[in-house]
């Protein structure tokens, strides 16, 4: 048996949302949240090592089983489509992906349809499904400028309160579907370490 469980957390508020529960949960480790640089910690007696990645990373380290656990948006999930099980919703970070747009915009079936994103697969599957011609404009970061300097007719993103639209004079068009931070585990691991693994997730469940 491997001394611990591997776990890639994603870093920024989410993970530290994601960690919390994790601690409540059985599996602290204090010195995570220590504000230095050090991204790995272990705690020996819990049996687990947790390590701070690029939340787009986490597919990568989960599937290759650097990491036998990880926790993802379901946006990553469904962008990269990774090999891994997708074992547990923690309900948090709830959000929607969604087609937004100027508000007032109509959308002229006759045009090919602009579209600004950082989640080309997802976008390109939800037209595809439409038989909707559309070109896609990826982009990093900052994507509701690209309606508003007509780059784009529309943009496909997360929205979480819908602020950040309704200040820049945006709407949303169409929900394409719910968005939640998602428990992954690489796929030997599940064999090979399929009862830490359980208990892991029955002890995570008491907690959501
Ligand atoms: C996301 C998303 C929107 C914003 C939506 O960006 O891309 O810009 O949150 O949230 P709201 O509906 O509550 O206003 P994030 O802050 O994650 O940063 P990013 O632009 O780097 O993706």
């Amino acid at each position: 048996m491997k001394e611990f469980l591997n776990v890639a957390l994603p870093k920024g508020r989410l993970g530290e949302r994601v960690y919390a529960m994790f601690a409540q949960a059985g599996f602290p480790c204090e010195e995570l949240l220590d504000p230095k640089r050090k991204l790995i910690f272990e705690n020996p007696e819990a049996g687990v090592r947790y390590f701070w990645v690029k939340p787009s990373d986490v597919p990568v380290y989960v599937e290759r089983g650097a990491a036998d656990v990880g926790v993802a948006g379901k946006d990553i999930l469904l962008e990269y489509g990774p090999e891994v099980y997708e074992l547990l919703d923690l309900n948090i970070g709830r959000c929607r992906m969604c087609v937004a747009a100027k508000n007032g915009f109509r959308d002229d079936p006759e045009r090919t349809l602009r579209v600004a994103t950082e989640f080309p697969h997802i976008t390109r599957t939800y037209y595809t499904a439409r038989s909707r011609d559309i070109d896609i404009i990826r982009l990093h970061g900052s994507i509701e400028i690209a309606p508003i300097l007509d780059l784009t007719d529309v943009i496909v993103d997360i929205v979480e309160t819908g602020t950040t639209l309704k200040e820049n004079g945006l709407e949303v068009l169409e929900e394409i579907c719910p968005l939640s931070a998602r428990v992954v585990v690489n796929q030997v691991s599940m064999k090979m370490e399929n009862e830490r693994i359980m208990k892991l997730i029955r002890d995570i469940k008491t907690v959501i």
